[in-house]
């Protein structure tokens, strides 16, 4: 099937009416979603006309299809990618036997618990990004913002879909907790870390979707790879979703540093404060800060879980089918980043508990890239200044590196040294404040705020200063 049926109430490519049971209960969970919806998705736009890309089909090519809609009409629904004839399962115990059309009865607990977790992060984005629409740069962000939330509820669906699908009714008692559990809540907040954090301004939110949706991005691909093909198939066509969110915080990012370069070029000064832009060196504290709270959601360097996963063929590596190894890795090894006393060393240790430190590296060099892309920017604007990822150890609160203080370049500081400098290299709230008061609404066709770029180009053809929003 290549198309997606909009007929029905929920509009799917599973062939949903031919299973009652479960359309009865996604259809009982709809209510709630949209109750949810209107709580906790975009505080005061539900009214407004928003050029939104909706899913019609699950061919990557010419998958989506752009108009008017009001978020609340949006279409949410469960799309699989297509399935891949004969899929055997790439890695673990498993290796080489069908993949599971059903979940195997002896990983039920695990692999729920492995769909909650990314399930819940989705939602929770949504609730973070809640109050952004109020102080949105231009029209053209703005849209981006309202397109990457009612993409984030069809992740969320995706979830559920399989958890209503698959796991009778704890997987019915699961999507209801999706809705119930809140960002930032101190009594019912949401599972990771990194998605209870505030996400109080635009910066934040473009380093938020540069680090945070690309580690989703690599979650979903070594989800992408499971044994449990639904969930394989759920996760393929999410990908190619995400793949958005991390174009606008890359390029998000690129315009605020690209302003900022031709304000310092034309100001002569290194402080555009004075001009209400981001100096260089604030961009940084931000990336730190984001970079670090997302490395995070990678969980411990060692770890049992990461092991387990793998070797139930629930959760491949990044790329898993593309290396050319065993796909078991009993005997391998891997070097992970550890603390030996008081200096950070690299040690081989075995490769399955090491796979959340392998995830990390691979998503560490990503990360790097688009940085490097920004250096570009500062490059051709003649300026002097190297945006960098800060060490892996910096400023962690999950592994081995959560008691200890470490610099952004990986040296390990004494709790005074830390308190002297880390002013230098996270947000203070004299940033926070200057930055809050940069947020102030740019809602006129083709006008931008006056600390970020224009884009080069507009979305799917239309020109920059299109009327993406049309404001109730
Ligand atoms: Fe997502
Ligand atoms: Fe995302």
């Amino acid at each position: 099937m290549a198309g997606v049926d909009y007929t029905e109430r929920i509009p799917n490519n599973v062939n949903l009416g031919e299973n009652r049971r479960l359309q009865r209960a996604l259809e009982e969970w709809q209510p709630k979603f949209l109750e949810w919806w209107r709580d906790m998705g975009p505080h005061g736009s539900q009214a407004n006309d928003v050029y939104l890309r909706t899913a019609v089909s699950v061919d990557p090519q010419g998958w989506a299809q752009f108009g008017y809609l009001k978020m609340p009409d949006y279409r949410w629904g469960i799309f699989l990618a297509e399935p891949e004839p004969a899929r055997a399962i790439p890695f673990g115990d498993h290796k080489g036997r069908p993949v599971w059309q059903d979940v195997p009865g002896e990983y039920r607990g695990v692999l729920r618990r492995l769909i909650v977790t990314q399930g819940d992060t989705e939602p929770a984005s949504v609730e973070q990004q809640r109050h952004l629409g109020r102080t949105c740069p231009s029209l053209y962000d703005l849209r981006n913002l309202f397109q990457v939330n009612v993409e984030e509820g069809r992740h969320l669906w995706a979830m559920v879909y399989l958890l209503d699908a698959y796991f009778g009714r704890d997987g019915r008692e699961e999507s209801e907790g999706l809705l119930q559990r809140r960002s930032g809540d101190p009594d019912k907040p949401r599972i990771l870390g990194a998605f209870n954090e505030k996400t109080p301004d635009w910066i934040s939110y473009l380093m938020f979707t540069y680090f945070t949706d690309r580690d989703g991005k690599y979650q979903l691909a070594s989800l992408a790879e499971s044994g449990f093909d639904p969930l394989s198939r759920t996760c393929r066509f999410m990908l190619t979703e995400e793949a958005h969110h991390m174009f606008v915080g890359e390029t998000g990012v690129g315009r605020v540093v690209q302003r900022t370069c031709e304000l310092m070029r034309q100001g002569k000064t290194d402080d555009v404060r004075t001009y209400g832009a981001i100096d260089l060196p604030t961009i940084q504290k931000y990336l730190n800060f984001h970079c670090s709270v997302s490395l995070d959601l990678f969980g411990s360097e060692i770890s049992t879980n990461a092991a387990n996963f793998y070797t139930m063929s629930l959760k491949g590596r990044f790329e898993e089918t593309k290396k050319n190894d065993d796909h078991q890795l009993k005997d391998a090894t891997y070097p992970v980043t550890e603390l030996d006393g008081d200096k950070v060393t690299v040690r081989e240790e075995p490769a399955l508990p090491s796979l959340n430190e392998r995830l990390r590296d691979d998503y560490i060099a990503d990360c790097q890239r688009g940085v490097d892309r920004w250096n570009r920017i500062v490059k051709e604007h003649g300026v002097d200044f190297e945006l960098r990822l800060p060490h892996r150890a910096f400023h962690r609160k999950i592994g081995v590196f959560t008691d200890v203080r470490v610099s952004p370049d990986g040296r390990l500081l004494t709790e005074a040294e830390w308190g002297a400098k880390k002013h230098e290299w996270l947000p203070t709230p004299a940033d926070e404040a200057y930055i809050q008061s940069l947020m102030q609404p740019v809602t006129e066709r083709g006008k931008f705020a006056n600390w970020i770029a224009p884009p080069a180009r507009g979305v799917n053809g239309q020109p920059v200063d299109f009327e993406y929003v049309r404001l109730a």
